[in-house]
């Protein structure tokens, strides 16, 4: 290998690395040959000056090679699917049953929340009995038998990126384009299927905060898993305000089983179509089976089979509200009438974490009962005094939360309320 002093200076000087060497520079920092600040100055010489396509590429594959590569060959179409975080996601809980319901195999890898945004496994944790610890056994043998399984991520999917991500989130260098698109790509590769839809997220709660930046990122990352020999689509979706009316765990899991009936907010219904369409596409199966499972039930009969698979209590299937959401309930109420022309999506997020909801560090237990239900949302016209947001909580963080809920609303005369789904990147 390069000695790191010339292969940091590489970069520093905006020269570009040969994807050989710098494979090798990621074996080299995974096997704890490179140290921390080595590590770290690379970063930021990566921050300023970026990565061209090959060598995203070669950093790509080098970390989803740094630790176990699932094999789902053999299980039939696979699709993966990942969001890049928002506030009231809970869109993997609806696309994953209608994947699965229509042919596909879905074996899912997913993470806790973090900050302000929600994650899976958090959310389903809050059904009772529901396990996310498999070993990889249990994980592909349920892949086989049920088409759908989600796990927490594995110690051992791209350790380089974990080792990466950790330094990254300390040296203020998340926020990089080919960074982010490598992370991401490296964990779907190393997760093994072959096909991938992302939900690339814009605005004030989502990473990328204009619908230019979102495109590259997005394109980026269809390139790369399209050049790892994967079929990849990306769909761009706005994350100005929370994604349907339900932001926690438990409350989130009941709107995903409401969504699955039919009975769901319009936009997840929306977002979950079309995430659910475009992964049919990508593994070859046909796009307008994701409506006709969900409109049938079968998508969630398959939600069903795969929680009663998982040890948790199917009954929350067709009685959501077995699903305890903490018993205090605070109003949050308009000052004024009109319609609806904001809601700070990454207020929510916190407000919910304030609640008990979420995390404000790594390891922290989770209240899966709190949360917030947002009764109106942009584009919603309301009298003054009239309730705009209800909290479930137990005391906890009630104040702070209450505030943030109402400055997280702006209302005005009148409102535009732009299209959900931004764009399709294939
Ligand atoms: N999500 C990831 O997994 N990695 C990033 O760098 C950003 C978001």
């Amino acid at each position: 290998m390069m000695h790191p002093v010339d292969f940091i200076r590489e970069k520093r000087d905006g020269k570009s690395h040969d994807p050989a060497a710098l494979g090798a520079w990621v074996r080299a920092f995974t096997a704890g040959e490179v140290p921390d600040y080595q590590v770290a100055a690379w970063l930021m010489a990566v921050y300023f000056r970026g990565l061209n396509e090959d060598e995203t590429l070669a950093l790509t594959e080098a970390m989803a090679s740094s630790g176990e590569m699932l094999d789902l060959e053999g299980l039939g179409p696979t699709v993966d699917k990942h969001s890049s975080g928002g506030v009231g996601d809970k869109t993997t809980l609806v696309v994953a049953p209608i994947l699965a319901a229509a042919g596909a195999v879905v074996a899912k890898m997913s993470g806790r929340g973090l900050a302000h945004t929600g994650g899976t496994i958090d959310k389903l944790e809050s059904i009772p009995g529901f396990r996310s610890s498999l070993d990889k056994d249990e994980f592909l043998r349920q892949a086989k038998t049920v088409g759908m399984v989600v796990a927490g991520q594995s110690a051992d999917l791209a350790p380089a990126d974990g080792r990466l991500y950790a330094l990254r989130d300390v040296t203020a260098t998340v926020d990089s384009i080919p960074l982010i698109a490598s992370s991401i790509m490296s964990k779907k590769l190393a997760a093994g299927a072959g096909a991938i839809v992302l939900d690339v997220k814009v605005g004030k709660g989502a990473f990328m905060k204009t619908p230019e930046a979102a495109k590259e990122l997005a394109a980026l990352m269809v390139r790369l898993g399209r050049r790892a020999g994967r079929r990849v689509a990306a769909v761009i979706s706005r994350m100005d305000q929370p994604l349907g009316q339900a932001v926690g765990n438990a409350i989130e899991v009941q709107e995903a089983i409401r969504t699955l009936n039919g009975e769901g907010p319009a936009d997840l219904t929306e977002l979950a179509l079309t995430l659910a369409e475009e992964g049919l596409a990508l593994a070859g199966l046909p796009p307008e089976r994701a409506r006709a499972v969900w409109q049938s039930g079968s998508a969630l009969a398959k939600f069903r089979e795969f929680v009663a698979a998982q040890g948790g209590d199917p009954r929350v299937v067709d009685e959501p509200e077995r699903l305890a959401l903490a018993p205090e309930v605070e109003e949050v109420r308009a000052d004024s009438g009109g319609v609806v022309s904001a809601l700070d999506a990454l207020k929510v997020g916190v407000a919910a974490m304030r609640l008990g909801g979420g995390r404000e560090k790594k390891g922290d237990p989770v209240d899966h009962g709190v949360g917030v239900y947002l009764l109106k949302k942009i584009g919603d016209p309301v009298r003054p005094g009239e309730v705009l947001a209800r909290l479930y909580h137990r005391g906890r963080g009630l104040e702070e939360a209450r505030a943030l809920v109402a400055s997280a609303y702006r209302v005005a005369e009148a409102a535009e309320t732009p299209s959900l789904v931004v764009e399709v990147v294939r």
